[in-house]
């Protein structure tokens, strides 16, 4: 369905239902990648309430006044997220919750239930029926924010994968939150994977692959104990043995996976180096896959420029020559090193131009 950028009002035959697009912030005409929230509520005020909030945050907001436009809007508009108020004449939000969990083609809408405070009952009742998270009025426009970014991207990712896959990607994202010194490197490691990707013009798959790497190439890290993984200061040479094995745990972890074929070749090479004296392999220069030295430029950028409880966060330029030093020494493809640096400059060339 086209969205409009306008305020656009539909309403059905009977008049009783009703859903409107109200706002499309780039202002295309539903080509736009801006994620779409469904707000469904009876009462007008807090309908737009909720609405207003999110477009500031920059969403694309529709609007649902029931239970049954509110599905009929799910299947016509496709949302990325559903705010779902519990209480409505007619069918309640469990229940159209209930029906959106059991369809096949609705059943990975993130459902967010809109509920009084302290609440428990209906808290348990929205459990029950599926619901994935709770919000109370009046909304906290950052506690908002923050939930429906967060299941925006969990359904974004979930639509790719089937349920295997996402079993691994939640091992993945466990590991990452094992260790709280990283923050939100896989994050940053999957735009900057696509924005490098794009620039340096690889194909759709490889792209894909380099931007699920963001999230896997560490996963082998499960199989590390603790008092490894977590140790602060340096490894002894027996310990860093033991973490070194982090990249085949992580292969033998993704193997099976028939989709996840592009990404091995990060997971198990992303630490080899061009001169030959990297791990697991000892690959040296061409041998080393182009996808795994790619994606090692993009991590050591990404911990070099961010914050450490050991370390500051370096600047884009300090990382760039530290990144250089190590090309001098042998360490790095100076090609494509001589690549990155130039599309770094470019991103910060235009953000000072902005
Ligand atoms: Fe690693």
């Amino acid at each position: 369905m086209a969205v409009s950028p306008h305020f656009d009002t539909a309403v059905d035959s009977f008049g009783a239902s009703m859903c409107f697009s109200i706002w499309s912030p780039t202002g295309n005409s539903g080509e736009s990648e801006q994620p779409k929230i469904l707000v469904v509520d009876d009462h007008p005020a807090s309908r737009m309430t909720a609405a207003a909030l999110l477009a500031v945050e920059g969403y694309e907001v529709l609007e649902a006044e029931d239970g049954p436009a509110a599905l009929n809007m799910v299947l016509e508009c496709k949302p990325d997220v559903i705010l779902l108020d519990v209480m409505m004449p007619g069918m309640d939000g469990f229940e159209v919750c209930r029906q959106l969990k059991q369809d096949e083609q609705t059943r990975l809408l993130p459902v967010i239930f809109i509920t009084a405070l302290n609440d428990r009952r209906s808290r348990i009742r929205g459990i029950e029926a599926g619901g994935d998270d709770f919000l109370t009025k009046p909304f906290d426009r950052l506690e908002l924010a923050a939930r429906v970014k967060s299941l925006v991207r969990q359904k974004r990712l979930n639509e790719d994968l089937d349920h295997a896959e996402q079993v691994v990607f939640s091992i993945a994202r466990s590991i990452e939150s094992r260790d709280p010194n990283t923050g939100d490197h896989c994050e940053r490691l999957v735009a900057m994977g696509k924005a490098f990707g794009e620039y340096l013009r690889l194909s759709r798959a490889d792209v894909r692959d380099l931007m699920w790497g963001g999230y896997l190439h560490d996963i082998g890290k499960v199989g590390i104990p603790d008092a490894v993984l977590l140790k602060k200061g340096k490894f002894t040479p027996d310990e860093l043995e033991v973490m070194k094995q982090h990249v085949l745990i992580g292969e033998k972890i993704c193997q099976p996976l028939r989709t996840m074929r592009g990404v091995l070749p990060i997971i198990r090479y992303h630490h080899e180096r061009w001169d030959g004296t990297g791990y697991p392999d000892r690959l040296a220069g061409s041998q080393i896959p182009m996808l795994a030295q790619v994606f090692q430029i993009i991590d050591i950028y990404d911990a070099l420029t961010s914050e450490r409880p050991y370390k500051k966060a370096f600047t884009p330029e300090e990382a760039l020559e530290i990144i250089a030093e190590e090309t001098a020494k042998g360490w790095r493809n100076p090609k494509l090193v001589q690549e990155f640096t130039e599309f770094i400059s470019n991103i910060h060339t235009l953000k000072s131009q902005d």
